[in-house]
């Protein structure tokens, strides 16, 4: 069976890898992109989710565009790791087409209601698009399947000691989230970190068309930052091992655990708290990734987007 999918993103490097390999795979049928402000603004985000589905001829996925800044924080993006465009490294046209002309919130409750199975919702950006539409379309959150979002982390932080970049940019859209009562999935940085597409990796991604050469210039790119920060040999291509978990159930393990996000302090904003060992007493609200097969993870994705001309 195919599960109707839609990803809600910042593309961002990670983020244009996962729509390739939603795109890729025919476990999946990508329903629609909305975008948000992340890795780069809203206007940068939408060019870029754009111009990646023009490069593979799927300019006929309809994009939406979202908030422009988090519920209440100001607006923080990533050039450090996404360079200026938020897509730096290959030469892509601009688009040529552009986003539909509604709200990506009206959009993703379009999508979710017209949806005959209920539809696995893919945030990849920060959560401020999904508060959005609990708040104005409850019924339309009610009806979706599941949300299996990237972000957050049991134990390490990549833009402060404290928290993921996801979680940290809009602390209060991933608090309504996790406290939704809808079926969460939480990837965080716990396993993205543990899944590195290597220099290796790269050269077979270059070796395999015109995608893969194109995705080896994002990685030359987005590896520096990866090499410089972390000391990694490679990337994490945290978004797409959200995507990943869909097509490939057990590919990540999860444990069902209550996750509650830091709002109040600024030294541990954006913190997920997961209560790992079950000391609250708290009803589990997510199913947490907690381990990986990496190998698997790579090899899945370089070879779905081998098939991509
Ligand atoms: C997340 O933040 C962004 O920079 C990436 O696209 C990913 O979604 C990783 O923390
Ligand atoms: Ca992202």
């Amino acid at each position: 069976m195919t599960t109707p999918i839609l990803i809600d993103c910042d593309p961002g490097h990670d983020d244009a890898i996962a729509l390739l390999l939603a795109l890729a795979s025919p476990e999946v049928e990508l329903l629609g992109v909305t975008t948000v402000s992340g890795n780069q603004t809203l206007e940068k985000t939408t060019a870029n989710a754009l111009r990646v589905l023009e490069f593979v001829g799927r300019g006929d996925v309809e994009v939406a565009a979202g908030a422009e800044q988090p519920l209440v924080r100001p607006r923080f993006v990533a050039e450090y790791v996404h360079g200026e465009s938020g897509l730096d490294g290959p030469s892509l046209p601009p688009p040529r087409g552009g986003p539909v002309a509604r709200h990506a919130v009206d959009f993703l409750a379009e999508r979710i209601l017209g949806s005959d199975e209920p539809v696995t919702l893919l945030p990849v950006g920060p959560l401020t698009n999904v508060a959005l539409l609990l708040a104005r379309h409850p019924a339309a959150a009610e009806r979706l399947g599941r949300i299996v979002l990237m972000g957050g982390s049991i134990a390490e932080g990549n833009v402060t000691p404290a928290a993921e970049f996801n979680v940290w940019a809009d602390p209060e859209a991933a608090e309504r989230v996790f406290s939704s009562g809808l079926d969460v999935t939480m990837i965080g940085l716990d396993v993205t970190h543990r899944a590195l597409v290597t220099p290796t990796h790269a050269a077979r991604l270059r070796d395999s068309g015109r995608t893969g050469t194109m995705v080896a210039e994002l990685l030359d790119f987005y590896s520096v930052f990866h090499r410089e920060t972390y000391g990694f040999d490679g990337s994490p291509i945290h978004d797409a091992v959200a995507v990943a978990h869909v097509l490939r159930p057990g590919l990540v393990e999860t444990a069902h655990r209550h996750v509650a996000v830091e709002t109040g302090s600024e030294l541990c904003r954006g913190r997920t708290v997961v209560d790992l060992w079950r000391r609250t007493g708290h009803e589990p609200n997510a199913h947490v990734g907690v381990g990986i097969d990496a190998e698997a993870f790579v090899e899945l994705l370089l070879e779905r987007l081998a098939t991509l001309d």
